[in-house]
């Protein structure tokens, strides 16, 4: 198009002037993407963190660092073949600040992969896979919750203290299973135990009768096993049907007890289990944090609202340390790095491959809770093998 008149040039020239003159508005609000389960069998699990990190929320008044947080959400699905696609749109089409998920690991690593390419902050509150703080770390990713190979390594130490010999292990076959087994393994043989056989079925069938029989013929002195939400319901009452409770000593990542003693009832009573959170913990942030969620949503809390509660702590930390100005990645980062968590679970600060260096506590399951046996081990870090971080 061509201009004609001078007027209408100088015009437009003064406009143009007065806009690139306009000083940088600051951001109003941050706005947090949650890419999470809301069906499927972590839905609940789903739910807990998106309580949790907004009841955070709601205690400071519904800002971080200042800046009101608005939210936005998807339903991944625990399905890692629609994980980029659903990542890609929180990106892209909703232009998130921060992205907040998942549950499920295969689906996390995807999101981890869509973070490091668009360089968007991402802070998972659950999935445990080990590559997200291992191979795969990244000055942009962080975790409020643990990796996979935390809860595995103390039960399997906890197996070895105890004196079992012989145990068999059974999971769903994806990275979270996996990588929970390698753990207990790695404890329960340093310890001398010795790991018969490796049993598992695709995520996340709950089809056990095939496996409980396997099990029962083998004989081992324990069973490991790596379950969660609704298939850890469906497996503790199986195990308890087919006569196996008062057989073989059933021990799991804490995640098979974990918001899920309302459903399994008497079947769980006595479990054994190793988790960074137990439902009598006696600091006054556990009292404060159980006492308001119990009020709010009208429900007891659980391992995934703690690390949804801390998600927004640490999301807070970094936005404090930069006045709100999400822009600045460096300080944000930085801010969320050093951070001394005041957690639910106890304090705990995040290594450098920004995993958390936490306590993990033994568990014994009674009545409709998961009671402090006391610390399995003290300050566990994650090994982050192949994470290149400095
Ligand atoms: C995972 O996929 O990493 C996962 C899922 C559910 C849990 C724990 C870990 O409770």
């Amino acid at each position: 198009m061509k201009i004609a008149s001078p007027l209408a040039r100088t015009l437009i020239a003064t406009a143009v002037a007065g806009l690139c003159a306009l000083p940088a508005v600051a951001q109003e609000k941050i706005k947090v993407g949650f890419m999470l389960p809301y069906t499927g069998t972590f839905a609940a699990l789903g739910v807990a963190i998106e309580n949790g990190f907004k009841q955070y929320v709601d205690e400071q008044g519904g800002k971080l660092g200042g800046k009101a947080i608005e939210y936005v959400k998807v339903d991944d699905e625990s399905d890692p073949s629609k994980a980029a696609d659903n990542a890609n749109k929180l990106v892209k089409r909703d232009n998130v600040d921060v992205m907040v998920g998942t549950v499920h690991s295969g689906v996390a690593m995807a999101m981890a992969k869509v973070a490091k390419d668009n360089n968007t902050l991402l802070i998972v509150p659950n999935a445990g896979a080990d590559a997200i703080t291992g191979p795969f770390c990244a000055s942009n990713i962080f975790r409020s919750s643990f990796s996979n190979w935390q809860p595995g390594y103390a039960m399997g130490k906890v197996a070895a203290d105890r004196k079992i010999k012989t145990a068999v292990t059974l999971t769903w076959k994806y990275a979270a299973g996996d990588e929970s087994v390698k753990g207990f393994k790695e404890g329960f043989e340093a310890g001398g135990g010795k790991v018969l056989k490796e049993l598992n079925l695709p995520f996340p069938n709950v089809e056990f009768q095939a496996l409980l029989t396997e099990v029962a013929a083998l004989k081992p002195d324990a069973i490991y096993v790596f379950f969660a939400g609704g298939g850890a319901v469906k497996f503790v009452k199986d195990w308890a049907a087919a006569g196996l409770k008062d057989k073989i000593q059933l021990v799991g990542a804490g995640f098979l007890t974990d918001g899920t003693l309302e459903a399994q009832g008497a079947a769980a009573e006595g479990l054994l289990t190793t988790l960074h959170y137990a439902d009598d913990l006696t600091h006054a942030k556990d009292k404060a944090f159980r006492l308001q969620y119990a009020k709010t949503y009208k429900l007891q809390p659980d391992v995934y609202a703690v690390q949804g509660y801390d998600a927004a702590q640490m999301l807070g930390a970094g936005l404090a340390a930069v006045k709100g100005d999400v822009k600045n990645r460096d300080g944000l980062v930085k801010g969320i790095a050093a951070a001394k968590i005041d957690s639910p679970r106890g304090p705990f600060t995040l290594s450098k491959a920004h995993n958390p260096v936490q306590d993990i506590y033994l568990r014994k399951v009674v009545g409709k809770n998961n009671k402090n046996e006391g610390v399995a081990v003290k300050g566990l870090a994650d090994p982050a093998r192949g994470c290149k971080a400095s």
